[in-house]
């Protein structure tokens, strides 16, 4: 019989996977496998039980990784299981930013008790005009799975697609649309692209990749959009380029207390792999992960 504790909730759907075999303990020291999504395990103690960490997610940040290889702890995440939720997301914060859609609901929602609603409509049609995303530039730095599906999905909508990344693995080289233009200087990105979303993970290389230095080379009034994480964006330097104008717009998922209320930011609270289909998919691929773990050994 084996153990397993879900240290925050991760799909049924993924769960009911395992058999009259497995147990759900309520004890992390009894468990021989922890599921995870969002939760840190960096403060925790490591129990001697302990074979397998999945995370229902792409990012590993929130696994002590040095400490699970010292104690031989086997850690697995679930790559591309919510790529597609993630690229969904990212297209709705390029609209948001191109046009006001939120301005143009808070003036219906102002407007409710107004007769004249039909006829106003005219003066806040000019009020909230936008821009559209089709023709424009768009750079993807970071060609993961999520990365490819955003890249590919934009030359769909009629976008021009840069994708930048050093570390391309071959079955997203494979995936990648011919219309996407493969980049080896990111500086190029910089200098060419009305829209830049970023989508590389979180290490100490990465940390605060978009800084000052890299606002400097962008194009005035650029688009930047953040649904990876939070620390891969300098706030003061984003901050500093949204009042220079040189930002447009921050699209991000990583609501934090520089940026929350600020002019030019629209936050999202990380709801990226919020769908049902992402959580299903990642809490699918973390028990099968683990099972064929603790029965095969691989
Ligand atoms: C990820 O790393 O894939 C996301 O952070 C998943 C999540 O939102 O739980």
């Amino acid at each position: 019989m084996f153990q397993y504790h879900c240290l925050n909730p991760i799909a049924g759907v993924g769960l009911d996977l395992f058999s009259q075999d497995y147990k759900k303990t309520d004890d992390i020291n009894q468990a021989q496998a922890v599921l995870v999504r969002s939760a840190s395990m960096h403060d925790m103690e490591l129990s001697k039980e302990l074979c397998a960490v999945a995370r229902a997610g792409a990012g590993v940040n929130n696994i002590p990784l040095e400490k699970c290889a010292e104690q031989g702890i086997v850690v697995f995440n679930t790559p591309g299981a919510n790529a597609n939720g993630v690229k969904e997301l990212v297209f709705a914060g390029m609209l948001l930013a191109s046009r006001d859609i939120t301005g143009g609901i808070h003036w219906v929602q102002e407007n409710k008790d107004n007769e004249n609603i039909s006829k106003d409509v005219e003066k806040a049609k000019k009020a909230f005009a936008g821009c559209e995303i089709s023709g424009k530039k768009l750079g993807v730095l970071g060609l993961g799975a999520i990365g490819v599906k955003v890249a590919n999905a934009a030359t769909h909508l009629g976008m021009e697609v840069y994708g930048y990344d050093p570390f391309i693995s071959v079955n997203a080289a494979w995936s990648l649309s011919r219309n996407v233009k493969h980049i080896s200087n990111v500086e190029d990105i910089y200098r060419e692209c009305d829209y830049i979303t970023i989508h590389v993970p979180l290490l100490e290389d990465t940390k605060k990749m978009l800084n000052k230095e890299a606002f400097a080379q962008m194009k005035d009034g650029v688009v930047v959009l953040n649904f990876a994480r939070d620390l891969l964006v300098d706030e003061v330097a984003i901050l500093d380029a949204i009042k220079e104008g040189k930002v447009k717009k921050y699209v991000s998922d990583f609501p934090n207390s520089a940026t929350a209320g600020k002019e030019g930011c629209i936050l999202i609270p990380h709801l990226g792999a919020s769908t049902e289909e992402s959580e299903d998919n990642c809490a699918v691929m973390a028990v099968q992960e683990v099972k064929d773990f603790l029965e095969n050994g691989n």
